[in-house]
């Protein structure tokens, strides 16, 4: 009977490990689909409950005192978060979560070392190849590096998503790529001094504490000359990593689906990174060397100069909607900041009423995160179908009675398409610009993320309609009421 059960609980965590990874990647082929996100996370969510039970039998007798301790104020802190954090502050959430899982990492591989150096600090005892294996060190090292990175990389864009930092802007330093580059260098050779060439435990505790501290300080400089707008495709970069330093650490442990979880997430990261900088039109190495838009000064600047721009009131608006048959909508940033997601619904309810055809036009990188538009506008119940990507959409603006633009700003702008020297040049846009009528809906002249004149704006069939998006769409509803 004693045989039979142990050979169940050896079999019992691999076959665990085996459902858990399976629905890990069903779940985030899940997550792919705006209709089927939900069901994603949930079978993603099931597949980390199989995870630890799988981990907890494997490792046999634990004690459970503080892991039941340890769950339940994980379980506080993120329920309590979940619900409180609003949808404009998700990105700094994702990054606090990175953050997270990169100490995790970190500290696991910390303790992995700790546990095999002998108990005599100041003997020559051999080097931390010889107690742990050459394989565990590197990746051991690999784990802390990535992990502490990650940490305090994920700290500096939380602070700098937040406006904490420097108003969220870039932090140039002088000569900061040589600087960095001499870190990078003196982090790897405390790393290989204390894993290769110190021979007493103290040597290499000590060697291992100057490592890390190198590394979480290189997590720190990496991410300060990158200006707060630039922040999700860093976040995503830094989720990435986090992904890389669990699965290094799964290498260090011997744990197979920690290998397997950590290679997902490290490479839906990288691959979300370069959809993110493929819509911006921009490289990763330019977001990484920083300070994109710092020269323009950014959102809520002057500086830009316009010339012939025709404004209206949200009456005239609806006057001049009163015959249209089509009507486009594209979100951006404002929406967001205005959280006018349910006030759009209701007008666009509106209009259908009346018989008009409402869509809404996508584009990759409106807002400040990816799908930031789908998930304010499902938050609505906007139907989904009536949610459309960039390229499908726009060969039909030119058929198009009216354009909403609601808070959206350089994904409209037409210097995209056609000045070689703007910052945006080269980025898709969506073409609102070839509709018949134009209405922008936003607070003023300020440009956008990119800070950079929008000649949308001082186009014939454009229309500016001054105010919050949502205050504005409530008096376009009344207007639009007492046709
Ligand atoms: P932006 O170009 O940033 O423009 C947003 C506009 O919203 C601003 O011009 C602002 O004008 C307006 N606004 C702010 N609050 C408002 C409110 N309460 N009511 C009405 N309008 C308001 O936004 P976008 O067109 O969505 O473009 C996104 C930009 O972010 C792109 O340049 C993109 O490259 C960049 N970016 C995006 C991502 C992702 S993943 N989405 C990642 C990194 C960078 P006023 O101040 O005049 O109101």
């Amino acid at each position: 009977m004693n045989t039979f059960c142990e050979s169940l609980s050896h079999m019992a965590a691999p076959l665990l490990y085996l459902f858990s990874a399976t629905l890990f990647i069903l779940g985030l082929k899940r997550l792919g689909k705006v209709r089927t996100a939900t069901s994603g996370n949930n079978l993603a969510a099931v597949g980390m409950l199989l995870a630890v039970l799988g981990t907890l039998i494997e490792m046999g007798l634990v004690d459970y005192q503080w892991m039941i301790i340890g769950v339940l104020a994980g379980s506080l802190v993120g329920a309590v978060t979940a619900y409180k954090v609003p949808m404009t502050s998700m990105p700094e959430m994702v990054a606090l979560f990175n953050g997270f899982g990169g100490a995790a990492s970190a500290l696991v591989s910390l303790a992995v070392v700790w546990a095999s150096l002998p108990d005599e600090g100041l003997v020559k005892t051999g080097t931390l190849a010889s107690h742990l294996g050459a394989t565990e060190t590197v990746t051991s090292a690999a784990s802390i590096l990535i992990g502490a990175i990650t940490l305090t990389g994920s700290l500096i864009a939380f602070l700098k998503l937040q406006g904490r930092l420097n108003h969220g802007k870039a932090i140039l330093l002088p000569a900061r790529h040589a600087a960095n580059i001499l870190l990078a260098i003196t982090t790897i050779a405390c790393a290989a001094w204390a894993g290769f060439f110190a021979e007493t435990p103290l040597d290499i505790v000590l060697g291992i504490l100057a490592f890390s501290a190198c590394a979480l300080l290189l997590g720190i400089l990496l991410v300060i000359p990158i200006g707060g707008a630039d922040m999700p495709v860093v976040v995503s970069l830094l989720n990435s990593y986090s992904g890389i330093a669990a699965a290094a650490t799964g290498f260090a442990i011997g744990n197979q689906l920690l290998i397997i979880a950590g290679a997902l997430v490290g490479a839906a990261g990288i691959i979300l990174t370069q959809i993110m900088c493929v819509a911006m039109n921009r490289s990763l190495l330019n977001v990484l060397v920083g300070g994109f838009g710092e020269q323009s000064s950014g959102e809520g600047s002057t500086d830009t100069e316009y010339t012939t721009v025709t404004s209206c009131g949200a009456e005239e608006a609806a006057m001049l909607m009163e015959n249209v048959e089509s009507v486009i909508v594209v979100p951006g940033y404002g929406l967001a900041v205005a959280q006018a997601q349910h006030t759009v619904r209701e007008l666009a309810t509106l209009l259908e009423a009346r018989n008009i055809t409402v869509r809404y036009a996508i584009h990759p990188v409106a807002g400040r995160m990816p799908g930031h538009m789908n998930v304010l506008l499902a938050e609505a119940d906007v139907p989904y179908e009536q949610l459309v990507e960039m390229d499908a959409i726009n060969p039909d603006f030119k058929n198009t009675d009216a354009v909403i633009v609601l808070g959206a700003n350089d994904v409209v702008n037409p210097a995209a398409a056609n000045d070689k020297a703007s910052p945006i040049y080269g980025m898709p846009i969506l073409n609102v610009h070839e509709a018949r009528t134009v209405f922008v809906i936003k607070r003023s002249l300020s440009p956008g993320y990119a800070g950079i004149k929008n000649t949308l704006f001082e186009s014939d069939n454009t229309m500016m309609v001054f105010g919050d998006a949502k205050k504005v769409l409530q008096d376009l509803i009344k207007e639009i009421k007492e046709l």
